[in-house]
């Protein structure tokens, strides 16, 4: 089987794109406000962010489906913002797969090389190989109705390679499918884009396929774009409390800095003096902040008056299999807790008294937005 040759990937850049609409209901509406992304050469970056936030918006606009009001997008160094969609040479995947049900899978994949006028006998060699590709060899003759949700999105994905895309762009592809296949096809979907070497940009609002496929991610609120990076970097040292919070589960717990040292802030929180490993800037003595502590980051033991541990009281336990996810009342704040299962006995029951701790190296000093101070 062919592999399509892959073309030279090309980088994406928006500009400073902003898109409003006349909505019945919430009247003027700013879908996207001074958006700009940089989306290197064969870069999956995914637009990732609660419904509403603009992600469709700002990828319809990449699509050419979309004119912004403001702002340029280019493919390659080449500006494309007035250029028609089927001249930017984009794939396109939709939730609802978008297939046309009277046509056979042959046809629906066969669709955009009939329109370019290529030979028949071109488009059936290249339809078969986008099959086999997407792991449905001898499918072109079933029809749409006739394939599950899974096999009609992979029928959607080979109709937007076949025909060579240099930007392959998904909306929330995989919204319609169980969680076990969704699951299965971002992982296909990863390994497929890897393998062809193409420019992605993906639209999801679940996080953790976010995190599964991407090699950034951009979390979008309210029509901007929050912060952009890897998942290691978002979920590890978010600088604003909306992206800590959108990114895995945050404890968040008032801080003030005491003192900024070599490599560490020392900082007062949870009834503690604690030092917390310094990213960025400085923040002055006296700056009110945020301590995010991400649940794996803080330790359950005996309790210890001795040592510096702090007291924390069982409210909620919950076995999860492979872990345990707790509740901790603990210095008048409810800390969200999780740790592995190491087998039946590992397990602090509700109501147990227990000492908390915090792992070596971990938290991360996030801006208030409530107080004014960033760090
Ligand atoms: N064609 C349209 N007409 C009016 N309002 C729209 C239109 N498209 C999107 N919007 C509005 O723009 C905002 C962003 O929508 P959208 O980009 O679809 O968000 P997301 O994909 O992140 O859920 C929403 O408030 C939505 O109602
Ligand atoms: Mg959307």
């Amino acid at each position: 089987m062919n592999t399509p040759a892959p073309a030279e990937a090309i980088g994406v850049t928006v500009a400073h794109v902003s898109k409003r609409f006349t909505h019945a209901v919430k009247g003027e509406v700013h879908a996207a406000r001074d958006v700009s992304l940089d989306v290197a050469p064969g870069e999956f970056l995914t637009l990732l962010g609660p419904s509403g936030c603009g992600k469709t918006t700002t990828l319809r606009m990449i699509a050419g489906f979309e004119m912004p009001d403001e702002g340029s997008i280019a493919f390659g160094g080449h500006d494309v913002t007035r250029l028609p969609a089927n001249q930017r040479g984009i794939g396109f995947v939709f939730q609802n797969y978008a297939l046309f049900p009277h046509l056979s899978v042959f046809d629906n994949v066969a669709y955009g090389l009939a329109v370019r006028g290529e030979s028949g006998s071109e488009i059936g060699r290249a339809v078969g190989d986008v099959l086999a590709l997407v792991g449905l060899a001898g499918y072109e003759r079933q029809f749409p109705a006739q394939m599950s949700g899974g096999e009609q999105q992979r029928v959607a994905l080979a109709r937007a390679i076949v025909i060579h895309p240099r930007v392959l762009l998904f909306d929330e592809p995989l919204s319609n499918l169980d969680a076990r296949l969704r699951v299965q096809m971002r992982d296909e979907i990863r390994a497929l884009q890897k393998r062809l070497a193409i420019t992605a940009i993906y639209v999801t609002h679940d996080q953790e396929e976010a995190m599964a496929v991407s090699d950034r991610i951009a979390v979008m609120n309210r029509g901007s774009i929050a912060e952009i990076g890897t998942a290691e970097t978002l979920y590890h040292s978010p600088r604003s409390r909306f992206v800590a919070e959108f990114i895995g589960r945050a404890n968040l717990v008032a801080a003030q800095v005491i003192a900024v040292r070599d490599g560490y802030v020392d900082v007062a929180a949870l009834d503690r003096q604690l030092a917390i490993p310094r990213q960025g800037s400085a923040l002055a003595a006296g700056t009110r902040c945020l301590l995010l502590l991400r649940p794996e980051a803080i330790v359950l033991g005996e309790p210890d008056a001795t040592s510096g541990t702090l007291a924390g009281t069982v409210r909620t336990r919950t076995f999860l299999g492979e872990k345990i996810e707790y509740t901790i009342a603990c210095a008048g704040v409810t800390l969200q807790v999780v740790r592995h299962s190491q087998g039946v006995t590992d397990a602090f029951a509700p109501g147990a008294a227990v000492g908390v701790q915090i792992a070596r190296g971990a938290g991360t000093l996030v801006a208030d937005a409530s107080q004014g101070d960033s760090p």
